[in-house]
């Protein structure tokens, strides 16, 4: 079994996903490359000889990585011939505003309908808010989009929001399908 997860990140919380999932693959004894999309793309060998795949993508202005979009676009047939997963990661869905949660799963939905991937499992998890890592304006106008978007938040303070329980469900539902076992499309 050849097990792959790629990932785009700007500002490292889908990285850190990611990494948790390799680690949770590997301590059940799957053996897991970790890679970002941008080297997939220039290792154009490394994904067709893979026999499970895990893809992961943070949502910037309503939509996802060029870069993890490319990798779908170019690998669909073979994401579609073995047992795959898709993660996004964006604030939407950490919002208590339903409109924002609902914003986020159609554009996960709207994502695996246009391109015809067929992820087995699909979970769209709350990210971060990096306000260390952004510029003046970056830092303002992301803190203007969360406010408005329902969420709690604080220009002096960093806020992770993702829930590391659902990230750890997550995993074990690719797991049980990698074992044979029937898994929900959703955790
Ligand atoms: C400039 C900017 C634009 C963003 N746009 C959206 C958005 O349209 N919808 C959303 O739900 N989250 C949005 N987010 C939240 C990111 O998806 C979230 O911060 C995520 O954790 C980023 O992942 P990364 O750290 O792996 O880059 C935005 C964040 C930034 C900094």
């Amino acid at each position: 079994m050849k097990t792959l997860i790629a990932y785009a990140s700007r500002h490292g919380q889908t990285q850190k996903i990611a990494a948790a999932l390799r680690q949770q693959l590997q301590e059940v004894g799957i053996a897991c490359q970790l890679l970002t999309c941008q080297e997939l793309l220039v290792r154009r060998e490394d994904l067709p000889l893979t026999t499970a795949v895990i893809l992961g993508s943070p949502v910037y202005y309503g939509a996802y990585d060029r870069k993890f979009q490319a990798v779908v676009t170019r690998h669909r047939d073979h994401l579609n011939s073995v047992p795959t997963a898709f993660f996004s990661v964006c604030f939407g869905t950490g919002s208590s505003n339903q409109t924002e949660r609902t914003t986020a799963d159609e554009i996960s939905a709207q994502f695996v309908q246009r391109t015809g991937w067929q992820p087995q499992l699909t979970h769209v998890f709350a990210g971060a808010l990096r306000y260390s890592q952004y510029g003046w304006f970056k830092k303002r106008l992301v803190y203007w989009m969360a406010k408005r978007a329902g969420l709690k938040t604080d220009l002096d303070r960093d806020l992770e929001l993702t829930d590391w329980a659902q990230v750890q469900a997550f995993g074990n539902q690719f797991i049980d399908g990698l074992m044979g076992k029937p898994i929900a499309s959703k955790i």
